[in-house]
């Protein structure tokens, strides 16, 4: 007895040293970006294994995507076609990578909506292999949702239906087929689903498209010296999910972008399967962030960086009226630069930030029917919510329509031998838009006071956040880590 008990507590010993010593040799040091923009502060000096210095391919202008047609004439109705295809693309000069993409050959064009509308959209599949494509952070019914019981077959095609009925935001949208979402998503299938309102038009602010209101989708991707990218998962990513050594902007390298002088607005989505960036100016200049993931916020907030994680949504806008001519600034995360703004003559645009832009309406927490807690545990393939992996037969949790509900959602990851180090996972649950209420019993910082879909939990952390679930249907709730995802870490709520 006394020597089996010996044995076992020298084994799990070894075990948990052994662990150690691998995340350690792996450059395990948690997926927590250095807080502090302008790279002050680092231990490095640079952020972890990200080397866009090193290509020197040449001025390439960014590329804007496209708005998509809308093929209905009739007003209050919206039809568009998307097709899934495959593609190749030239990331570094004469040098070719396969692709995939939506109308082309990697990412897809923007769907424009107006809050009200009627929408149709039609996705044909000739990827090839069975996908499907969800709306992130759009509020329709489970059926119209694009989750992973969505699946569009090859050469079929899906046409959901809905009405858009929630407020101005920056949504995306990207595919959900199980355990296959971190490799389609990684091939290119991703794009902006953008919903104006009345709010949104009247306000003064930037809204001239690809002139002073610009997309930023940010990726990263691990380049192969011969400028391909495939999606093999080593042992780092399936702990971390897939970081990439480049950073991309609208599938460009390096890109740069010209500005008129004034204000210009930005819409970012990190669009990465896994990293989280600290984004700032390199001149450390501040800010103001507008919107959060599910719309505009009450007020503009100064800051002078930004974190996101995998699937977040920002909107800023970066005063460059005391630039001149011919200046410019570069985007940075921890301080290493990935693309660059060009300030041209013209100053456009508003000359202030309103003060005020949206309403979002005060939260009572006693509206809440119920509070639900959602544990997020595990490292690797064994990442769990609740200890329980996705299973497409289980619904995990049953809610009724129209209730409000506190959601607190934990992360109990600590890293290894109660270091630091631990991983932080992006929450994000389908169909409707949460309002946090508090980050360990703190208010949040100003800037996540606005509708959140997808939430990043620090380790060790706990947030509460609250939402109405107007929306019937079967929806996921995941880590949006897409290999955590495709892992397992997800699960079902039914709403009826
Ligand atoms: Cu962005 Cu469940 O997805
Ligand atoms: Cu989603
Ligand atoms: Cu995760």
């Amino acid at each position: 007895m006394k020597k089996a008990g010996l044995a076992a507590i020298i084994i799990i010993l070894l075990v948990v040293a052994g662990g150690w010593l691998f995340m350690r040799n792996m450059g395990m040091g948690g997926n927590v970006p250095e807080q502090g923009g302008m790279g002050q502060g680092m231990m490095g000096g640079s952020n972890n294994n990200v080397n866009n210095d090193s290509f020197s391919d040449g001025e390439k202008p960014l590329p804007i995507p496209p708005i998509l047609e809308d093929k209905n004439p009739e007003p209050g109705k919206a039809e568009f076609s998307l097709v899934a295809q495959k593609g190749s693309m030239e990331f570094l000069k004469g040098k070719e990578t396969d692709t995939f993409g939506y109308n082309g050959d990697y990412l897809g064009p923007v769907i424009r909506v107006k809050k009200g509308e009627e929408v149709s959209i039609k996705v044909k599949n000739e990827l090839g292999e069975a996908t499907t494509i969800h709306w992130h952070g759009l509020e329709v019914d489970g059926e119209q949702d694009g989750g992973p019981h969505t699946g569009i077959q090859p050469d079929t095609t899906w046409n959901p239906q809905f009405k858009i009925e929630q407020p101005a935001a920056t949504l995306w949208y990207h595919p959900h087929l199980l355990d296959k979402t971190g490799e389609h998503v990684y091939k290119g299938l991703a794009g902006l689903f953008l919903i104006d309102d009345e709010v949104s038009e009247r306000l003064d602010i930037p809204k001239d498209y690809g002139v002073n209101d610009i997309p930023l989708i940010v990726q990263d991707k691990q380049l192969d010296s011969d400028g391909s990218f495939d999606y093999d998962l080593s042992m780092h990513d399936v702990m971390m999910g897939l970081q990439g050594d480049t950073i991309m902007v609208n599938g460009a390298v390096n890109p740069y972008v010209e500005v008129p002088k004034g204000k210009v607005r930005f819409r970012l989505l990190n669009g990465s399967n896994a990293r989280i960036y600290n984004f700032s100016l390199s001149n450390g200049q501040e800010f103001y962030q507008i919107g959060s993931d599910g719309g505009l916020l009450e007020q503009p907030v100064k800051m002078n960086n930004l974190v996101l994680s995998s699937a977040e949504r920002a909107e800023l806008i970066v005063d460059f009226s005391t630039f001149k001519e011919g200046e410019t600034v570069e985007l940075t995360d921890q301080g290493t630069s990935f693309m660059k703004f060009v300030v041209t003559g013209e100053q456009t645009g508003p000359s202030e930030i309103p003060a005020q832009l949206a309403d979002i309406p005060d939260v009572d927490p006693s509206t809440a029917t119920r509070t639900r807690e959602f544990v997020m545990a595990g490292m690797g393939r064994n990442v769990t919510i609740n200890g329980k992996q996705m299973d497409m037969d289980r619904v995990d949790e049953e809610l009724k329509l129209h209730d409000t509900e506190i959601w607190e959602i934990s992360n109990e990851s600590t890293g290894m031998m109660g270091g630091n180090g631990g991983m932080a996972h992006p929450f994000h649950a389908h169909g409707t838009q949460f309002l946090i209420l508090d980050r360990d019993g703190n208010p949040p910082p100003a800037n996540e006071t606005g509708w959140k879909d997808t939430i990043l939990v620090y380790p060790g952390e706990k947030v509460r956040a609250i939402a109405t679930f107007d929306h019937k249907g079967i929806f996921m709730y995941h880590c949006h880590i897409l290999e955590h995802e495709d892992a397992g870490m997800m699960g079902q709520f039914d709403v009826q």
